[in-house]
């Protein structure tokens, strides 16, 4: 299933600083009933990076990165944390009344604001039960989802008559949720906008069938995210380059793979090219099957020094 939260929108912010990354926050809450118990679990995202997380146990948000309050007052954070402990009472009582105890049972709530260019925030909540979605709040109107069925258009009668909450959940997604947007980027800036340079090796992968070699370029550790990685023979691009999906590094940091399919004599004469912000116009080349270089004759030389002498000298202590 899942929602589709992030179109990879290059967003300005206002102030002038160019984000690469979409702008949004969302705040993700899944609830499973398996075996006639629950397991909330909750976390905030800033784009791709997650700053939040909940505390079951004390029910509060767990702050990932010393910004990660933004430039909200404890007040307002503390609002914000039973907005959400409400929230997931809620949860448990309308899986009992709508759903009748089934078991087992997932839900899984999106909620959360994206800058759009030329259009300001916009707010969203989507649900899904049992994998699939569910309903979907935008602009003060819930809309049942088509696999949601009659469960989901007489939850969304019921919200909708519910103005109260409505009303709330316009003003936490048009207004709280923007100006927590904003003050997060700007308290994060540091770490957001840093520049981190990949490191890039290569390595065969399994070979695509007789006579034929798949060359692997490795690039991993940069952030942020956008990237070009090309095999080159020469100047000239080899389209038959296939990049791998962009996948995260624990750290927060990006890696991905480029492979080229060549017959196997066509191999030499072939580099990795990489180019990335932090790099400051100066790519990373790696050459295919290079000889080593002048450092590495070295080492090997004073590496082969190394083992005769020491083979010399076992050899005279065991003469003398
Ligand atoms: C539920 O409990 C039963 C018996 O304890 C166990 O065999 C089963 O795997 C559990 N199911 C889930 C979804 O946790
Ligand atoms: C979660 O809350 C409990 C109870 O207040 C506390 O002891 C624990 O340190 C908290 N965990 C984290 C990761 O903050
Ligand atoms: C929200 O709905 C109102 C009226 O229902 C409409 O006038 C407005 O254009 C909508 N806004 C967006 C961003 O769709
Ligand atoms: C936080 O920053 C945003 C964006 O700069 C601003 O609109 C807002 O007033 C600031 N303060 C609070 C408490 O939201």
């Amino acid at each position: 299933m899942l929602f589709l939260l992030l179109p990879l929108l290059a967003a300005l912010f206002p102030g002038g600083d160019r984000f690469e990354e979409p702008v949004s926050y969302h705040f993700l809450q899944t609830s499973a009933f398996h075996n006639h118990s629950w397991v909330h679990l909750s976390s905030g995202w800033l784009g791709e990076l997650q700053i939040h997380r909940w505390n079951s146990s004390s029910d509060a948000i767990i702050y990932l990165y010393p910004w990660s309050r933004g430039n909200f007052s404890n007040r307002e954070l503390v609002d914000l944390e039973r907005f959400l402990r409400v929230n997931s009472i809620g949860i448990q009582g309308f899986h009992t009344d709508n759903f009748m105890s089934e078991d087992p049972f997932d839900l899984q709530v999106a909620t959360g604001c994206e800058l759009h260019s030329g259009k300001g925030f916009l707010g969203f909540k989507q649900v899904a039960i049992q994998g699939y979605d569910f309903l979907s709040y935008h602009n003060k109107t819930w809309l049942p989802s088509p696999k949601g069925g009659e469960e989901a258009q007489k939850v969304c009668k019921l919200l909708s008559q519910n103005q109260d909450y409505t009303q709330r959940m316009h003003r936490l997604l048009s207004d709280t949720c923007p100006r927590f947007t904003l003050g997060l980027l700007d308290a994060g800036k540091a770490h957001l906008q840093r520049q981190v340079k990949p490191e890039a090796w290569l390595s065969s992968g399994p070979s695509p069938g007789p006579g034929r070699l798949l060359l692997v370029c490795h690039v991993s550790g940069f952030y942020p995210k956008p990237v070009w990685v090309m095999w080159m023979r020469g100047e000239q691009e080899q389209l038959g380059t296939q990049r791998g999906d962009i996948l995260p590094n624990a750290d927060g940091t990006w890696y991905l793979q480029a492979t080229l399919d060549v017959a196997a004599g066509e191999a030499a004469g072939l580099a990795c090219r990489v180019k990335h912000s932090s790099l400051g116009g100066q790519d990373l080349l790696l050459h295919w099957g290079a000889p080593p270089s002048a450092l590495g004759w070295i080492l090997s030389a004073v590496i082969v020094a190394l083992a005769l002498l020491a083979g010399l000298g076992f050899w005279f202590r065991k003469r003398w």
